[in-house]
Order: structure tokens, then C-alpha cells, then sequence
């Protein structure tokens, strides 16, 4: 593949440590694919932030392949996308690195992102945990990204991914393209169906808190009936009612209704009857992504090829501006 010159870059990813949830696909990957037209896209698997917290190798690896499987089956033609693995191109380390200099202690302590992984993982708080957002400033910033499309709890990592960006051009004149995060009107962020104030989150430990994008549809349906609702009866949006608010919102991703008309829908039905059309859209939404997804996994060779093009071509895009700013703080190069 090769990416035409005059269309902006769109830049995006996920990181393989758990399965992935309704709210990676809502508040993200379900939007990539209408970017494919009229952007050069590029999805990557960050399975170098993955390893911030703890993973099991093997489990790594599976999700890995897995996560590439779910980014096509979900609509992104390989043809059309950059895909690649984040480890496959050392260029995201090597900018971390030089991002890392650029970036200030105080500005990484205000990190929400770190201050909340911190205290779920308080024996490993460890220094990669810290400088997360350098990292993910490499990611975006190697591409000359001008688009990053994430959910909302992103939104502060883009921020500080500008910020760094700005300081270094200030310094060395323009070297990065800055960029701008990109969210979808409804979906940006999606509530733990346990726990409606809290984002669902691919690593909560209560499985009733989240739907994984290949749960079953007996099992979604479960998790929907479960869902944790207020003691009204009334379908309707409106504040202190989090979890039907987060129902409504699923609801409408799926079915492209409007808040009005859900409850017009089901005015005067109880939270039974909602939750159960809930479920049956999200699982009847989900069905054709699980079967591609499962025609894919049953062709590992192809995925495999997928990753070695994708990597290939990544590591040439991303060389480019890698050995431009080497170049700008004074690294020697030889010719
Ligand atoms: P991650 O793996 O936590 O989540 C992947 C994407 O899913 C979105 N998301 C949600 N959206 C709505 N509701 C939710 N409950 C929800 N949970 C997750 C996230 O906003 C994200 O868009 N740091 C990133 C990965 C990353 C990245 C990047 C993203 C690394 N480098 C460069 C964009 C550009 C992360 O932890 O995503």
C-alpha cells in the first residue's frame, strides 16, 4: 500500500491488555472506518503502552493478532489503512525517547490517566507508567498526524501531545504537525454498565461491567438485564439517571435514533423491555464484526502479512521525521 500525497493523516490506536470493550468500539474504532476516504489512516496495535501494566506474554500476543483482527472486521480495509504493530517499528521508541526530554515532570503529574492506573496498580507504578503520554506524543507525532480520533478520556493526551509539539518547534522551527483529537457526537465516552459513573474499562474485573465486542449474544443480553438502573421507571435522559443515560447512549449509537425518539420509543414500556431491545441491537450490531472477525483468526497467514507490510511501510514513514528531528537537536550523522 502507499498513501496519496495530498490527504491529511489520521492517527489512532488501541492497546492490546484486555478484550476489547463496547467502549473501545463506540468511542473509537466504529468511527475509523468513515475516515478512510478522506484521510491517509494509520491503526496501530499499542502494545508497547500495553506493557505499563503487567501482561501475561502469551495473552500479549493473542490480543495482539486479535486487536488486528477486530480493526479489519470492523471495516478497515487493509488495503486502504496503515496496520501495524507499535513494537514492529522502533521509530516510536526512539521519539519517545527524545519526546521525553521535552516533556516536564509537573505536566506528566497532571496526567489523569496516570494518577488513576497508579492507584488500581500501586506495587508497579513504574517509570514507563509516567511517561506514557511521551510515547503516545511519538505515535502521533512520527505521521505528521493532523487527526487523532479517540474517546474523550484521550482528550488530555492530545493536549499534551500539542503542547510538547509546540515547545519543540518553538526551539527548532516547524518539525511537527500538530494535531487535532477527533470524537464522535455520541459514544465518547461509555459508563460501566456495573458501576454507571466509572468509564468502562477493558480491564475491570467485574465481567458484568463491560461488553466485550465478542461476547455472545445470550451473554449480552445477560450483561444489558444486569445493568444497573435508578429506582424510576421511565425511559428518559436526564440528569442522575447515569445508567439509563449510558443505555440510551449505546442504544442510540446502534440504532442512529435520537434521545427524543428513544423515549418517545418507549413511553410508558418499563426498563425491562428497553433493556432488552438495548441488547438486541448492540449483539444484532455487533454479529457481522464477530463473523468477520472469526474468518479472519481461521487465517493467521494472512493477518501475518498484513503486520509485515504494515510494519514495512510504518518504519519508512516514520524514519523520515525521526531522522529530521535527530537531525534538528544535534545528533551526528554520518553520510
Ligand atoms: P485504550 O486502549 O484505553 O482505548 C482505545 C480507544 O478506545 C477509547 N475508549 C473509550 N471510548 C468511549 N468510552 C469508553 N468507555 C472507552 N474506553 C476506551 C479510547 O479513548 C481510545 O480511543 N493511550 C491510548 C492508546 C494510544 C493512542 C495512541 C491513541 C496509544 N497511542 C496514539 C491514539 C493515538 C489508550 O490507552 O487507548
Amino acid at each position: 500500500m502507499e498513501f496519496s500525497n495530498d490527504k491529511k493523516i489520521v492517527f489512532s490506536g488501541v492497546q492490546p491488555s484486555g478484550n476489547l470493550t463496547l467502549g473501545n468500539y463506540l468511542g473509537a474504532i466504529k468511527n475509523w472506518k468513515t475516515l478512510q476516504d478522506e484521510y491517509n489512516c494509520i491503526y496501530c496495535v499499542v502494545d508497547m503502552h500495553a506493557i505499563t501494566v503487567r501482561q501475561d506474554p502469551a495473552e500479549l500476543r493473542r490480543r495482539t493478532l486479535e486487536t488486528l483482527a477486530i480493526y479489519i472486521a470492523s471495516g478497515l480495509d487493509p488495503k486502504e489503512n496503515l496496520l501495524f504493530v507499535q513494537s514492529h517499528v522502533p521509530a516510536h521508541a526512539q521519539l519517545a525517547w527524545v519526546l521525553d526530554c521535552y516533556t516536564m515532570f509537573g505536566e506528566l503529574s497532571r496526567m489523569t490517566q496516570f494518577k488513576d492506573k497508579s492507584a488500581k496498580n500501586a506495587q508497579n507504578i513504574n517509570a514507563g507508567l509516567f511517561t506514557y503520554p511521551s510515547l503516545m506524543a511519538a505515535d502521533i507525532l512520527l505521521y505528521k498526524t493532523a487527526l487523532v480520533p479517540v474517546g474523550v478520556d484521550q482528550k488530555q493526551h492530545i493536549e499534551i501531545t500539542r503542547d510538547v509539539a509546540e515547545r519543540f518547534n518553538q526551539i527548532y522551527g516547524e518539525t511537527f504537525v500538530i494535531p487535532e483529537p477527533y470524537m464522535p457526537k455520541t459514544g465518547t465516552k461509555i459508563f460501566s454498565l456495573a458501576e454507571p459513573t466509572k468509564k468502562m474499562s477493558k480491564s475491570d474485573e467485574n465481567e458484568n461491567a463491560s461488553i466485550k465486542l465478542l461476547d455472545t449474544k445470550d451473554a449480552i443480553i445477560r450483561k444489558f438485564k444486569r445493568a444497573v438502573t435508578d429506582s424510576d421507571t421511565c425511559v428518559k435522559y436526564a440528569e442522575g439517571k447515569d445508567g439509563i443515560n449510558n443505555l440510551m447512549t449505546i442504544y442510540s449509537c446502534f440504532t442512529s435514533k435520537s434521545m427524543e425518539e428513544i423515549e418517545k420509543e418507549f413511553d410508558g414500556r418499563g426498563y425491562g423491555d428497553f433493556k432488552l431491545a438495548v441488547g438486541e441491537a448492540c449483539a444484532d450490531g455487533l454479529a457481522p464484526l464477530q463473523a468477520e472477525y472469526a474468518r479472519l483468526m481461521a487465517d493467521k497467514g494472512y493477518l501475518e502479512s498484513i503486520l509485515k507490510e504494515g510494519a514495512s511501510y510504518a518504519s519508512y514513514l516514520a524514519s523520515k521525521t525521526l531522522s529530521k528531528v535527530y537531525r534538528k537537536i544535534g545528533f551526528y550523522q554520518t553520510k
